[in-house]
Formats: C-alpha cells, structure tokens, sequence
C-alpha cells in the first residue's frame, strides 16, 4: 500500500526519491507525489502525478525538480477518489509538507474544527488534518517542527507513518510512527533518509533503524535523534544486505514467475536449520520455545487471505500429526469477535509482510487477552516487521523478498514451518519418534519434488490457453486440499481477474451443480489419498452435466484425459507434502491465465503487496 522515502543531503536527493518510490512499487499504489526544498527560502516546489511512478518521473524531468531535502509518496486511496490534488504530499499554507501512511479515524471532527479555524481544505484526504494541525501549532508558537509534529499528533486517533517538512527550518525532516512502519538509512557522509520499507533505501544506504510505536525523529543530513515519550532515546543500527539482486527480474518476465520458480530454493532456506535428516531441531524455535510448547493443549491461527489458506491446511496437520484442536479465523474478523480462549492456547499469527493491519491487530487483540494464552507465535517472511516484534516468539520463512504482489513463494514456505510446528507439538503429544523421522524425510526430499513439479510449465501454459475466453471457474479439493482449491481460485481471480469459487467437492450437489455447464471450466486436484474414490464421484457428477474438467492429478492415481477431462499428472509425493506440491501447478495456471488475459500480473488492479489499513 502507500510508500513513503524522505532525504536530506548535500546533493540533490530527488533521484533518490524517485528510485525509491520506484522500489515501492510492488506494494500497489495509484497515484504518487514528492515535494523538494531547493534552496532555503525559495519554497516548496510539489510535483504529483495519478497513476505509475513512471508519470511522476517524466513530470520532474520536465520541472528539473531538485532540492537537497525532500519527500515522496505512492498513494494507495482510502479517503478520498484517485486524483491528483488527493495525491501526497499535502501542505498547508505553502509553509509545512507532509507525506503520510495509515487511516486518521477523528479526522471528521478535526477537518470541522479546523475549518473553523479559517482553515482551507484542497483535498478530501484524512491526511490534509495533520498538515494544517502541524502548521497551526507552529503559527501558535511551537518553536521547532519536532514540538510542532509533537502537538499535532497527540489530537491524532487512528495509524499514522509520518514524514514533514517546514519551508521555515529547511535542515530537517521530522518523522514519527504510530501503528505504521518507518525505518531510517543512516547514509555516509552528510545525508540521512527514511523510509516505510528499507527495500526504498537500498540503493543509498544498508544501515536501518527500526522506529518503535510513539517514536518522534529529527533527522538532519549530519544527525539523526529520536524521541518517545518526550524523552531522547537511542536506536540501534541494523545492517541489512542481499536486497538489491531480489529487486532483479533477471531471465524473468515477472516478479510472480520468478518466485514461483524460486519455490524449490525457498523451501530449502526454509528447512535449513529447522531439521537434520530425521528430527525437528526445537532450539529453532529459540531457547524459551521448548517450556512453551510443553504447555500448549490446542492452537489458535488468524491470518488474512493466502496466509489464512496456509492456516487452514495447518489445522488438518495439527489434527493429524499433532493430535491437537485447532481453530483458524481470518484476523478481521477474529480482532472484533467476543473471543473466547480456552487455557493451554497457542496464538500463531502467520504473515508474509508482517504489517497486514488485521493480523497486527488481531495479535494485539490477543495479547489483551494473554492471561489464557500460552504465547504468540509469529510465522513470517519479514524479519524486521512489527508482527515480529510484537510477538513473543517467532519463526521466519526464508523465502527471500516476495515483490508480486500475488503471494506463491511466501505460502509455501508459510506450510513449510507449519508443518514443523505440528511435529514439535506432535512429540508431546504421542508423535512417535520413528513417525517423526519419516515426515522430516519426506520434507527434506520437498524442494526436489516442487522442482520436478515446475517442469509442468510447458504443459500448464498450453492448458491455459482454454482460459482465454472463460470469465468463471469452479475449484474442488476435499479434505486438507480444500484450503489448496481455495488458494487457487484466490491465485486466479486477483490476477487474471477470472472470477473463481473454491468449494469442497462434496459439496458440489448441494448448490454449485447449478453452475456447471460447457463455459465453467472445473478445477480439481486429485492427490492419492483416502478421499480419492469420492473425489471420482464428483468428477463423474461434473462430467455427466457437460462441464469441462481440469484434473491435477497424482501420476500414482491413472486418471486418463478425455474429451471432457483434462489430467495433468504431479509427481507421486508422499501424502503429508500433497498440499505443498499441488498448490504450484495452480500458481501456473494463474500465472499463465493472466498472461493470455494481458493483466499486470505483478501490480493487479486495486490491490497491494502490503494491506496496511484496515
Ligand atoms: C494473495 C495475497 C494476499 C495476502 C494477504 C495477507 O495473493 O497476497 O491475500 O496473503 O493480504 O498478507 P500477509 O501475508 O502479508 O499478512
């Protein structure tokens, strides 16, 4: 969602700024903006544009914008339609500019208030409050901008990462946090910068520190001093690298195809350390886990969209492996739900990013109510991310930086870790030790399958072009592979825009039936399991009514193709694996669906990499 770099420096910072919006695209965003101060005295100079970073580029190539201290931003529209004036930064009186991420609920109110004040409002965006309440409390006397920010917002409710400049002290930048991320570059030499990712920074800097929630900073291009609670406090230094070659396409057409492909690899970072040949390594999990684990009687996931898909298989393995009650919620729901816990619950919150605002609150909703839980557990991909520092412990996915904004590597790699959680449970709770040794084995042997499962390609990206003309479609999965249905129609619709519906197969009789003709394709995965001989039954039900079937299939099955049945045979796997290995030949399908279709496939229409508000 929204993005934000700021840079103070002795060069002109307004290429920084723009490759770091650049950097910040794969988050979703529909129109961006940035304002400069050139030389002290001579204003604020704001450029904005709707639509790609692309435009903001021409339009300051155009202007020769310049300035060595400046701000920028891609906007993700809440408050107001996707227009120019809405774009960031927003201003007040030509003196203050501020880009700002998050939702300002009492803006309303605040928006009357100032209007009475004589305040003129040019944009219907929560954030234009902030600007004229940071200007008013410097007209009103507040000495530095860092006091001003300060005063305006404690009147705020609501999440803000906030990033201001004033015309009259044009040597500072002043940022805070409250509920959003922002991190600081500590540069070489004279120049300081900030961001909402350090994935914008990259290319300036590798030295990053975390915000906290409440923290106030001042940041000149020799110094960098941050507040909370009014007092100074100190931040350390993290150095992070290995970003820039994530950032490459390389051989690739797109960020979504290269981390399909990647799946093999991330799976391994994944499993590195966490198992030797036969066992789960629990230390892993960090030196307190262990006591934890001891003391856990049923487990409680809540997560959003595809990490919500990896927390419903993890259910049929905490079931089945662990032999423990599991219950999954979708985190905007379970954040305003009357929660019970029962004693002895572990709360797991999995994420990619580690900032989808409803996971975030659903964990804080949970430790409100942390008396009866065990602990919180984080699954996720960002190591720096707020859900991991709010968590009490965490295990993090290795799949590396996930840039399309349709998540394939980070829900794989999500199951991965579940997995293994469901096996450290299972030990105490009848796991035998020789059980546990054939399921890491057949992990260990995972990234090998998933390889084998990519050469598919070819044949799934022939089978797409059925989807040419298709604008519904239907997914059946029973059991454990009903999440994995699920996930593909997800896949499907968000970026190939073909609506899709997932159901459990046997449910097909009681409503969807109706659907099936020769324009609904059905898509079905067929593992060899227990349920295979009712999954036939359904296939027999969609055919015998004309529909198209489209079956992935374990090769160990010997289901054939004919004139109403597609197979595309998966390498036999080891069942517990099956949820893994028959997401990706959906992943393809939707990859290569949305090829035919002409979508933008890493940017999906009114979607982003990181849903931040609520
Ligand atoms: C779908 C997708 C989203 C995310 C969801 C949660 O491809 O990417 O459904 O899974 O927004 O995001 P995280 O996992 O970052 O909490």
């Amino acid at each position: 969602m929204c993005g934000i770099v700021g840079a103070i420096a002795q060069r002109n910072v307004s290429d920084i700024l723009l490759e770091g919006l650049k950097r910040l695209e794969y988050r979703g965003y529909d129109s961006a903006g940035m304002a400069l101060i050139d030389e002290p005295g001579k204003g604020i100079s704001t450029i904005k544009t709707v639509g790609k970073v692309a435009n903001l580029v021409e339009a300051a190539n155009k202007k020769r914008a310049s300035g060595n201290l400046g701000i920028a931003h891609t906007r993700w529209a809440t408050h107001g339609k996707i227009t120019r004036a809405n774009a960031h930064p927003h201003g007040s009186s030509g003196r203050v500019s501020l880009v700002h991420n998050g939702i300002i609920e009492n803006h309303e109110p605040l928006r009357q208030e100032l209007t009475a004040a004589g305040y003129r409002f040019a944009t219907q965006t929560d954030t234009e409050v902030i600007a004229h309440l940071i200007h008013q409390a410097l007209e009103n006397g507040e000495a530095s901008l860092l006091q001003a920010v300060s005063a305006a917002t404690a009147r705020l409710q609501g999440a803000y990462g906030l990033c201001v400049i004033d015309r009259q002290q044009p040597d500072r930048i002043v940022v805070a946090r409250c509920g959003m991320s922002l991190v600081i570059g500590d540069g070489i030499g004279g120049e300081n910068f900030v961001a909402s990712d350090p994935l914008a920074l990259g290319q300036v800097t590798d030295r990053f520190i975390y915000l906290e929630e409440g923290d106030l900073a001042e940041l000149t291009s020799e110094s960098i001093e941050v507040w909370n609670g009014g007092r100074r406090v100190k931040r350390e230094i993290a150095t992070l690298s290995g970003k820039a070659a994530e950032m490459e396409k390389g051989a690739y057409q797109h960020f979504m195809q290269k981390e399909i492909f990647e799946q093999p690899q991330a799976i391994r970072d994944t499993l590195s350390g966490r198992v030797s040949e036969e066992k789960v390594l629990e230390e892993a999990f960090g030196v307190s886990a262990g006591k934890i684990f001891d003391k856990v009687k049923q487990v409680q996931i809540v997560a959003c969209g595809t990490s919500f898909h990896a927390g419903l298989v993890a259910k049929y393995w905490l079931e089945s492996i662990a032999r423990m009650p599991c219950q999954v919620d979708i985190a905007s729901d379970y954040r305003y739900r009357d929660i019970i816990v029962q004693s002895g619950t572990l709360f797991v919150a999995v994420s990619q990013s580690g900032e989808t605002a409803d996971t975030l609150a659903a964990l804080r909703y949970a430790s409100a109510h942390n008396r009866k839980h065990v602990a919180t557990l984080a699954i996720c991909n960002v190591a720096t991310s707020s859900l991991v520092r709010e968590s009490d412990f965490c295990l993090l996915t290795m799949a590396g930086q996930e840039i399309g904004v349709a998540s394939t590597k980070a829900f794989t790699t999500q199951l991965t870790l579940l997995l293994i959680l469901a096996i450290v449970l299972g030990r105490r709770n009848g796991l035998a030790s020789e059980d546990e040794a054939r399921l890491v084995r057949d992990m260990n042997g995972l990234p090998d399958l998933v390889d084998k499962t990519l050469q598919l390609d070819k044949e799934i990206r022939k089978l797409s072009k059925q989807f040419s003309d298709k604008h519904h479609s239907l997914f059946l999965g029973r059991g454990i592979q009903y999440p994995v249905a699920k996930e593909g129609a997800l896949k499907l619709k968000e970026i190939s825009y073909i609506h899709a519906e997932a159901y459990p197969a046997g449910e097909l009789k009681h409503g969807p039936l109706a659907l099936v003709d020769s324009d609904m394709p059905v898509i079905v995965v067929a593992p060899n399991n227990d349920l295979l001989d009712k999954l036939r039954s359904n296939l027999s039900e969609v055919s015998a009514r004309g529909g198209k079937l489209y079956v992935f299939a374990d090769e160990g099955i010997g289901l054939e193709s004919d004139r109403s049945c597609k197979v595309i045979n998966l390498p036999g796997c080891p069942e517990v694996l099956d949820p893994i290995l028959f997401t990706v030949p959906l992943q393809l399908l939707s990859y290569h669906a949305a090829i035919i279709k002409g979508t933008d496939i890493d940017h999906p229409r009114n979607l982003a990499k990181s849903v931040t508000v609520e």
